[in-house]
């Protein structure tokens, strides 16, 4: 969010901003104006503190709909007072009855301290808020990294409903707002990407289905899942709001001087229909996100946020939002001060941005200029010159406060949901959050190698454990990430250990805790490369020389990291990626060291060997190899050469899941009419049938396929699986990608069972690629489908044809 420029200051000024707001108000968040804790507007005593008779007001008025409501609302506002609600940290009107609202807040894994709006007390003054009860701390769910490799979409689910029940519980106690910039749902591109731990990783369906589960944890109210036939989806109720960020091709943050607010990200637009945009799409459309926030970057010259093609087209007209469109914070601002839009004026940069269809600009408004000012963001800024010089439509900012009212609308903001206006501090740090906080961090931990056998330990033949490395007592910052809130409790990875055995420096099991921590990926910071620091790989060689026993290895880190050393060391018998896994991450640790829980995680991204990326630089936007530079391709779907260190999807068990699947091919003739041909670009060589491909989008492709993986446990130990569905396009088909995911599912078997898995895949999502043109389409040929794993792999052939 915060600039780079700004963000140590940012990190000070927090801290101190945070004082002064708690001893100067008890109304800066949630519903207020009169000192008072609301949690609604529309309450007949606030108006009339306010000296306001509400019925009055027909914004108020619940028999109207709410696009009528909105209209009134807008219609009492003066022009001065719209523009003044064009940014995150609103005035309100109070003459109207409309309090202050402040729109940023954040839940990427849990309530964080980012943004202006979620408010824990503070030990320091722990009557912040009089009259209700002090909230220190909130669930601190494993990182966004670690539940993607769990693939487990109830988890990913679960975790966006206890969020939101913690949200809306600080909402009610005037401690935090109802919208949520969450989930980050960037493809990571490259594995030098400071921000892949807030991510679910590299492949663009399984960030789009984390995505969709996510926000419909966030915002689904059980019963409104979906509008009845003929219903507004503008009006659905919704429990929180969570925002689909950073759209789009935004994946560098600051990598050799190349900073995300200056970088110009070349894409073509087979990429950006392919990989960038299409989690955005899933979480727009399968998702029914109530926002999208915009990104810094450039594309192709011009700035996310200004770029009506992306905004107002693709998401509002091709993929229906039902919401509003949010920048990135100062993302208008920098069009302006670091010149990214050469020529534009703050007036100008503002205008042309909501002309765009920016709905809201987040401006860092606890920032105080030289002056002691606060610096506030663009529209509000200089929304009244725009208009006044011409340059700036009222009209379309109506269109811009419509949006954002109606989200509040849908969230009770005005009326209250009476379900959630029970919640309160109990809710916040329950039991159940926090058991789902482990379980949900035991589910990501993948098992990279495991020589003879050697975990699981026996805590009573092993009894004592020599535990080294930086990160036994890993500091919350390694284990929480970013974005995070202070969690309800703390387990470092010495604390989970130590209830099972004891430690001992001449034990022979060394257990040793390493790996890399948010002052080398992070917010603002790319890595330079994928090892681990210097010292630490000698010291690990060097314990593990002197160990009489293998020893065994956790990494800690958001992105892959490059441990060939300890790959192929055989006094290094173990090597478990534990990622950042939050605030019961010791617990995790342990349970699966001491075989309490059999890791079943399956790396969401590709782990490559730190060679790789002397090959590549990180401002290269294109998936594919680009041969003319000597570029590899990126990602499992375009690379899989000798720089692999643990493909995507790599992962152990304590066990051994092998696949049967009983279908040896199927034949599928899809009859099309001529006109949805499309071309298809084939491998030299080849000659293209009569009708190569069809268009996905021209054609109500209802053809599909059904079968079952038979998972069979072989081992005597039961166990969580992600079964990972891959297809690969026709041989003969050119640039295509060596392999996608087209769906998944984790199951429990138990030890020496099978369990059925079956799958049903559209065929013209499983089997469609993207071909030059940006045409989403189906190729004709034999494509493969493939489950596989690191002990099994079955596949069979589907052969396409069109026929007129
Ligand atoms: C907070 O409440 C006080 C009265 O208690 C009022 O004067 C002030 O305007 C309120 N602030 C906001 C931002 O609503
Ligand atoms: C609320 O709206 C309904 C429907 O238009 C109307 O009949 C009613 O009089 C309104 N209530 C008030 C208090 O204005
Ligand atoms: C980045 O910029 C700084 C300051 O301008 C300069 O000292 C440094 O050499 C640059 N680094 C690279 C990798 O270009
Ligand atoms: C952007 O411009 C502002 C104002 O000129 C400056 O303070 C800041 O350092 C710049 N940020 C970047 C990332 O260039
Ligand atoms: C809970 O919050 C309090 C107050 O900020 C903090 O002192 C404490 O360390 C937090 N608890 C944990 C386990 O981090
Ligand atoms: C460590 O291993 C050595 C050799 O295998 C053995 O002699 C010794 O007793 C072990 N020490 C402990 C503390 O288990
Ligand atoms: C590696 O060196 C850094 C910087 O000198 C130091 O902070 C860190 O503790 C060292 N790590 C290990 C594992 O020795
Ligand atoms: C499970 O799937 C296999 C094919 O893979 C099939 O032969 C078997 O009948 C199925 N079993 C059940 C219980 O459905
Ligand atoms: C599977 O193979 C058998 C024997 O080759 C064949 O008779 C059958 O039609 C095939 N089934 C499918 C679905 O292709
Ligand atoms: C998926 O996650 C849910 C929620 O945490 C959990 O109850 C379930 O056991 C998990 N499924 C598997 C197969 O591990
Ligand atoms: C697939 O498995 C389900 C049970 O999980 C079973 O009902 C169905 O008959 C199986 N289908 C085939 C083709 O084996």
């Amino acid at each position: 969010m915060a600039s780079s420029s700004s963000l140590h200051l940012l990190v000070l000024l927090l801290a101190v901003a945070s004082l002064i707001l708690c001893a100067a108000s008890s109304n800066d968040t949630g519903v207020s104006g009169t000192g008072k804790v609301y949690t609604k507007v529309c309450e007949p005593a606030r108006f009339a503190a306010l000296g306001l008779d509400m019925e009055s007001f027909q914004y108020c008025n619940v028999s109207l709909p709410y696009a009528d409501r909105v209209r009134d609302l807008i219609g009492w506002m003066t022009v001065k007072e719209k523009v003044g609600g064009l940014g995150d940290w609103t005035a309100g009107a109070p003459r109207i009855g409309l309090p202050a609202y402040k729109w940023w807040s954040e839940a990427l894994h849990g309530l964080s301290t980012t943004g202006p709006t979620t408010r824990f007390d503070n030990l320091a003054t722990p009557h912040l808020h009089s009259g209700t009860a002090a909230v220190y701390n909130a669930t601190v769910f494993a990182n966004v990294i670690n539940s993607a490799a769990s693939f487990n979409e109830t988890l990913w689910k679960s975790i966006g409903q206890a969020v939101s029940t913690e949200a809306r519980a600080m909402y009610n106690m005037g401690k935090g707002g109802l919208t949520y910039w969450s989930p980050n749902i960037n493809v990571v591109r490259d594995p030098r990407w400071g921000r892949t731990l807030e991510t679910p990783g590299e492949d663009p369906y399984v960030v789009g289905r984390y995505a969709v589960n996510f926000v419909r944890g966030m915002q689904d109210i059980p019963g409104h899942e979906t509008v009845a036939a003929g219903g507004d989806p503008n009006t659905r109720p919704i429990k929180t709001s969570a925002c689909c960020k950073h759209y789009a091709a935004y994946d560098l943050d600051d990598w050799k001087n190349h900073t995300r607010f200056k970088f110009n990200a070349r894409v073509e637009e087979r990429d950006m229909i392919e990989t960038f945009q299409r989690p955005f799409e899933m979480c727009v459309r399968d998702g029914d996100v109530s926002s999208v926030m915009c990104s810094y970057n450039r594309i192709n010259g011009v700035p996310a946020c200004a770029d009506s093609h992306l905004l107002s087209q693709t998401i509002r007209g091709d993929w229906q939002l039902h919401g509003y469109i949010v920048s990135d914070c100062d993302a208008v601002r920098v069009m302006t001060d670091n010149a990214t839009w050469p020529g534009y004026s703050p007036v100008e940069s503002s205008a042309a941005s909501l002309k765009a269809g920016l709905d809201l600009d987040c401006g860092e408004s606890w920032m105080k200029d030289a002056n002691g000012k606060p610096v506030m963001d663009f529209f509000s800024t200089y929304g009244m010159d725009a208009v006044n010089m011409g340059k700036m439509r009222e009209s379309d900012i109506d269109k811009a406060l419509t949006n954002q009212y109606m989200t509040l609308m849908r969230l009770g903001y005005f009326d209250d949901i009476a379900q959630y206006s029970s919640l309160s501090k109990k809710d916040i740090c329950s039991d159940e959050h926090k058991s789902l906080a482990v379980d949900g961090a035991r589910q990501g931990m993948v098992l990279l190698k495991n020589e003879n056998n050697l975990l699981p330990l026996d805590a009573k033949k092993v009894a004592r454990v020599n535990v080294r490395g930086p990160h036994i007592q890993a500091p919350e910052k390694a284990m929480d990430g970013d974005y995070t809130g202070p969690p309800c409790r703390y387990v470092t990875p010495r604390q989970g250990i130590s209830k099972f055995v004891k430690f001992s420096h001449v034990a022979n099991t060394t257990i040793y805790f390493g790996g890399i921590n948010l002052n080398i990926e992070s917010e603002g910071n790319d890595r330079e490369d994928l090892l681990l620091p210097k010292n630490q790989t000698e010291q690990i060689i060097r314990i593990a020389k002197a160990s009489p026993n293998p020893i065994i290895l956790v990494i800690l880190s958001g992105g892959g990291v490059d441990v060939s050393f300890a790959q192929n060391n055989p006094k290094i018998g173990a090597i478990l990626w534990a990622g950042y896994p939050g605030g019961e991450g010791g617990n995790a640790i342990a349970d699966v060291i001491f075989g309490q829980y059999n890791p079943g995680g399956r790396l969401p991204l590709t782990w490559f060997k730190n060679n790789y990326i002397n090959q590549l630089p990180m401002t290269s936007m294109e998936l594919r190899p680009v041969p003319k530079l000597g570029y590899p391709g990126r990602t499992y779907k375009f690379y899989d050469g000798p720089e692999v260190l643990y493909p995507f999807g790599y992962g152990l068990s304590y066990t051994k899941f092998l696949y049967k699947m009983d279908a040896n091919g199927t034949d599928v003739a899809i009859p099309v009419a001529g006109r949805h041909c499309k071309q298809l670009s084939y491998k030299p060589g080849v000659s293209a049938s009569a009708c190569p491909a069809i268009n996905v989008d021209g054609h109500a492709c209802t053809e599909t396929i059904r079968f079952n993986v038979s998972v069979i446990n072989s081992g005597d130990k039961g166990g969580s699986h992600p079964v990972i569905v891959f297809t690969k396009p026709p041989a003969e088909v050119d640039e295509a990608p060596i392999k996608q995911v087209v769906a998944f599912q984790r199951v429990f078997v138990h030890a020496r069972s099978t369990v059925n898995v079956s799958f049903t895949l559209n065929v013209c999502k499983a089997f469609a690629i993207v071909e030059k043109t940006a045409y989403t389409v189906v190729p004709s040929g034999v494509s493969t489908v493939l489950v596989e794993n690191v002990d099994s792999s079955v596949s069979f052939p589907v052969k396409i044809n069109f026929s007129a």
